[in-house]
């Protein structure tokens, strides 16, 4: 690294734990303001730049000479532990890893599963999915209900089951792992265990898949390639583990928070349930203000670049901070008013450029129904523990809430 941390915030370690689900940790305003291409220290001490304004952050991520190849040695790796790029080094790196026509190819393999036409086709099985998850929470007996347990992941664990063909009965397996995989707190041994354990499972199935073909995006992608002659199991592990792990956890997290940020401003929530037409905005907002994914947009110059006036140099790490990059007052006026009727939907919470959200209309429709379902068939919902007390996850690379008791 040629330039040491920046002066503007010293000691401070990156990324910064949120102290409160509705606002951004300071430090990230802070930097903003007086420096939004900084240099900070992560989590076990590497040296990375953080950036931290909307337009520099949309110039890194729309650039190609950042590259995406989480193994290279001074890629940001806020886990602060080098076994993680080494397990990587041998294996078919997901298509978020991935650069230039390798990416393109990967992509491209997939995005007809994604299509507006597709997902609109959906809709209808994501409805009865959603209601009958809020039926058994109407018909359970017990109260209060935790929402996380009840519909926030088994929703998303459905749906991306479905489209996958991954038998939902072993959610359990593979909800655990994921969780494992991303809480900050857990040992490297847990994650790369828990990494390890769900390639293990998708690999058992997709070998399955191979004598049994389902009507399934997974063996879909078998038959391509072997119609291509070009069988790569090993990347197709990466790739099914690459949508389980995205399809699930992310949408899971923004259904606890977004009903949660609902709860906690009823003067909002009521611009939805009294028009539902109004939700599709209303979800654009939640995804700003909440702007989950805290690491994932990550880079590594691959020449120097200059960004915002600052040189970062070959080979130096970039993180992108999507939360501080969607509250910047420049591009969204008092971003920390969740206003459900401001136009949003220029957000950084799906990324931006080449590696945009493969699955982001799936999770505009996922989260559009419960959000109409759930008000609209419980409109007496509340939060049975004052907000203080909800354990969000402050110490896990993609924000959320391990709980949310809910009451009627
Ligand atoms: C609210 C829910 C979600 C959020 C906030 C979210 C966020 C993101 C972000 C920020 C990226 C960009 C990573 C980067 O630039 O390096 C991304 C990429 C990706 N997401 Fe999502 N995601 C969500 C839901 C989903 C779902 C439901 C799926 C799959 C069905 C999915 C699949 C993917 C894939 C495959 C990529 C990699 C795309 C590429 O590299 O070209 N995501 N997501």
């Amino acid at each position: 690294m040629t330039e040491t941390v920046s002066s503007e915030l010293p000691g401070q370690e990156f990324p910064v734990a949120r102290g409160c689900p509705f606002a951004e940790p300071d430090a990230y305003a802070r930097l903003r303001e007086r420096k939004p291409v900084s240099k900070v220290r992560l989590r076990g001490g590497q040296q990375t730049w953080w950036v931290s304004g909307y337009a520099e952050a949309r110039a890194v991520l729309a650039d190609r000479r950042f590259s995406s190849d989480r193994r290279k040695d001074n890629y940001p790796n806020p886990n602060g532990d080098p076994r993680f790029r080494e397990r990587f080094r041998h294996q078919p790196p997901p298509m978020v890893s991935l650069d230039g026509a390798e990416h393109t190819a990967a992509r491209r393999a997939l995005t007809g599963e994604f299509t507006m036409k597709r997902l609109a086709a959906l809709r209808p099985r994501i409805e009865r999915i959603v209601d009958g998850f809020v039926d058994a929470m109407l018909a359970s007996d017990s109260r209060p209900v935790d929402l996380v347990q009840a519909l926030s992941l088994p929703v998303p664990s459905l749906v991306i089951c479905e489209l996958l063909g991954v038998p939902y009965r072993d959610h359990g397996h593979f909800q655990s792992r994921t969780a494992a995989m991303i809480r900050r707190t857990a040992s490297a041994e847990e994650r790369l265990r828990a990494f390890d354990e769900l390639r293990g499972y998708l690999a058992d199935l997709l070998a399955r898949k191979e004598s049994e073909p389902g009507d399934d995006l997974l063996s879909r992608q078998l038959a391509r390639q072997r119609e291509k002659g070009a069988l790569d199991r090993e990347s197709l592990v990466s790739t099914a583990t690459g949508l389980l792990v995205a399809g699930h956890e992310t949408t899971a997290n923004m259904i606890s928070l977004g009903v949660a940020g609902l709860l906690e401003h009823p003067e909002q929530l009521v611009s939805i349930t009294s028009d539902p037409a109004r939700t599709p905005r209303a979800v654009e907002e939640l995804l700003r203000y909440f702007s989950i994914v805290e690491t994932a947009t990550s880079r590594i110059a691959t020449e120097d670049v200059e960004i915002a006036g600052v040189t970062i140099r070959a080979d130096e790490g970039v993180i992108v901070s999507g939360l501080s990059a969607d509250w910047d007052p420049a591009v969204f006026e008092n971003p920390g008013a969740l206003d459900l009727g401001r136009e949003a939907r220029h957000h950084i919470a799906f990324g931006y450029g080449p590696h945009q959200c493969l699955g982001q209309n799936l999770a505009r429709i996922e989260l559009q129904t419960v959000f109409d379902t759930l008000f609209r068939r419980i409109p007496g919902l509340r939060l049975a523990e004052p907000v203080d007390d909800i354990p969000f996850k402050a110490n896990a690379s993609v924000y959320g809430a391990y709980a949310l008791p809910v009451t009627w």
